[in-house]
């Protein structure tokens, strides 16, 4: 693997094979030491355009981990203009001698600018671009949706027949798509519920099936109910009426997750608005996954740095 851009077109067999990396990075995880030193003498910079806590925190664990060098770059708040700003960084990282790159920037396409321009040799890791991508989030809602399936018995497993019902505001959410496209390559059925104003225009190009009724969705006892934050900090119009009103008809509340079979997974990726998309009841519930999702994150970016960095740099 050369770069991790996006997960369309990402193949079932590489999927599979970076959660199944990812299996053994989660058993260093369980040791005293918490360290390998598989990718000594590397350098990974963790290029932030964007605010994150866990993503970045998580990344940096990852490659901690790794024994890489890890150098923090919060490039938030620069007043280069964007295209000229991202060349000069890049050339400054590369002269810098940087081996991998994780970005996450506001804007689509900024991570594969970065891995096609030239500017920079290095493997280029994408932590989230815009309403786009956000690759190693699928990968670790994969990895933590077949580990509460098959626990020790995951690995070379995908998750065949396995529906996911991912609901909320869809428009905005780059986890949104980089799961649709990765939970489908591994075999699992995928639906979208969602208002109208929060869905994209764009989702007959989506394997996922579309419907607007959440207690409808819900009765159709799905296997993994995934619930999106809504990204206000993207919202520059009204997108529904007010919150009481969202929570209320979009929100995973206690009655709802009364219904729930029993032995489904309630996932969020993070950071949760307790009390709109999702209830304190919904996110502390023996279902919820959230906490698991936190803790399989290092262990899928861990995987990720290895695949990217360790021996031969195959082109993709
Ligand atoms: C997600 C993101 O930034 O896209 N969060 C994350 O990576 N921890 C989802 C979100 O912000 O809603």
């Amino acid at each position: 693997m050369r770069h991790l851009l996006t997960t369309v077109g990402l193949t079932h067999d590489d999927a599979v094979r970076i959660l199944d990396v990812a299996e053994d990075m989660a058993g260093v995880a369980e040791r005293e030491i918490k360290k390998l030193p598989a990718l000594r003498g590397k350098t990974v910079v963790n290029l932030f355009f964007e605010d994150s806590t866990r993503t970045r925190i998580s990344f940096e664990a990852a490659a901690k981990r790794l024994s890489a060098d890890v150098i923090n770059f919060s490039a938030k708040g620069s007043s280069l203009s964007k295209g000229e700003s991202l060349k000069d960084t890049a050339q400054t990282l590369s002269a810098m001698g940087a081996d991998a790159v994780v970005i996450r920037h506001p804007s689509s396409g900024a991570p594969h600018t970065l891995a096609t321009s030239g500017w920079i040799d290095a493997g280029i890791v994408n932590a989230g671009d815009g309403m786009h991508q956000h690759p190693t989030q699928a990968l670790l809602d994969a990895f933590t949706i077949r580990k509460r399936l098959h626990g020790a018995a995951s690995r070379g497993r995908a998750l065949e027949g396995v529906r996911v019902l991912i609901v909320g505001d869809v428009v905005h959410s780059r986890v949104a798509r980089s799961n649709a496209w990765l939970l489908t390559t591994l075999g699992a059925e995928v639906e979208l519920v969602a208002p109208p104003t929060l869905l994209p225009v764009d989702t007959h190009t989506w394997p996922v099936t579309v419907s607007y009724d959440l207690d409808a969705a819900l009765a159709g006892a799905p296997d993994v109910v995934m619930m999106l934050r809504i990204q206000a900090e993207r919202m520059h119009a009204s997108f529904f009426p007010n919150s009481r009103e969202y929570a209320r008809i979009w929100g995973l509340d206690e009655e709802r997750l009364a219904r729930l079979r029993p032995g489904s997974m309630v996932m969020h990726p993070g950071p949760m608005n307790r009390g709109l998309e999702i209830s304190a009841a919904a996110a502390d519930s023996a279902q919820s996954t959230v906490r698991e999702q936190v803790a399989n994150g290092v262990s899928v970016r861990m995987a990720t740095l290895y695949l990217l960095l360790s021996g031969e740099r195959e082109d993709a």
